[in-house]
């Protein structure tokens, strides 16, 4: 009983010890605390933000900023963190620290405190700008076969949406092929590209349809478009072999030994019934003659 409290006890104790490894302080100084985020909690540079954290911290971080990415690392969504001040995310971001790489010179000075702001915006959602209504255009090029999306503001004014994450699909049967990056952000002029993959298959006149949507983007409103393109390769069905007798055919076209063997049974079957009545009445009959005599 001894060894087990003790064993119970050894193991809570390293366990306890590991978590506080993991939280070893990281000193920042009063001047870099102090720092004042420059860039305004606005809803392009919330883009750029949300942008960066998927390209290069969510590996590590995790899709939720967690932590819990491929490579175990700090939450920067709880609440220990988040109430240190931006100018001390700012300085940790810029730095690094052990596996958590410096991303001075990698990224902007701009691009760090947009990312700060992003980390905010992922506790306080009440912060949030209203996610504002989008609309999609799709124009294609015909020598190189591409898509461009331009995202532009619902309304009159037709402002170009720069960092807008666009995902390109092809129609299918049964539902819809993702073509381009998982991600195409928006250029300055609020237009991104894709190239349209080869050998893709179309209807009998090689039709494909092309979808472009603004989805899963609490920044902005779903939104999407759809163009009809003479892209792809012509469906080609072959007919011939659709029209033979085969097993995988329908009924009017099963194979001949099959509708043979099938009906043979049903005929042999009620043959032997029949057969059986006819020897009962013949057996009556016989029976007849003996009670006469
Ligand atoms: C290669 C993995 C990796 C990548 C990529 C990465 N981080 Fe980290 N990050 C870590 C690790 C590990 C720690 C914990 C470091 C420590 O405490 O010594 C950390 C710590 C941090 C901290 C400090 C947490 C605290 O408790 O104060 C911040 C802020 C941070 N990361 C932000 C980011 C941002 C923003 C990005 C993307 C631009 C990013 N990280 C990319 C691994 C990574």
């Amino acid at each position: 009983m001894v060894k087990i409290t003790l064993l119970i006890s050894i193991i809570l104790l390293t366990c306890t010890q590991n978590a506080k490894s993991q939280v070893k302080p990281w000193p920042v100084s009063a001047e870099d605390a102090g720092k004042i985020n420059p860039i305004p909690v606005e809803l392009k540079n919330l883009g750029i933000g949300r942008n960066i954290f998927t390209r290069t911290c969510v590996a590590c971080h995790g899709a939720k900023a967690d932590g819990k990415g491929l490579i175990p690392s700090a939450s920067l969504i709880d609440e220990t963190f988040q109430k240190q001040s931006d100018g001390s995310i700012f300085f940790k971001i810029n730095t690094g620290r052990d596996k958590m790489p410096p991303f001075k010179g990698m990224l902007k000075e701009d691009e760090i405190w947009s990312v700060v702001n992003y980390l905010r915006i992922l506790v306080n959602r009440s912060a949030l700008p209203p996610a504002k209504d989008v609309n999609l255009e799709i124009s294609t090029g015909e020598e190189i076969k591409s898509i461009t999306a331009y995202v532009h503001s619902a309304d009159s004014a037709k402002l170009p949406f720069p960092e807008v994450d666009v995902h390109f699909y092809i129609k299918r049967d049964f539902g819809l092929m993702r073509i381009g990056e998982l991600s195409n952000y928006t250029g300055a002029d609020g237009k991104v590209k894709v190239v349209f993959p080869e050998k893709i298959i179309g209807d009998k006149e090689g039709n494909v349809t092309v979808l472009a949507k603004v989805e899963d983007n609490f920044l902005y409103n779903n939104s999407e478009m759809a163009v009809e393109r003479k892209w792809g390769e012509q469906m080609v069905t072959e007919d011939e072999k659709f029209n033979q007798r085969a097993l995988w055919g329908s009924r009017d076209k099963s194979p001949v030994w099959l509708l043979l063997l099938a009906n043979g049974i049903i005929v042999g079957i009620w043959g032997v019934i029949f057969y059986v009545i006819y020897n009962l009445f013949r057996i009556k009959k016989t029976g007849k003659i003996f009670i006469k005599e």
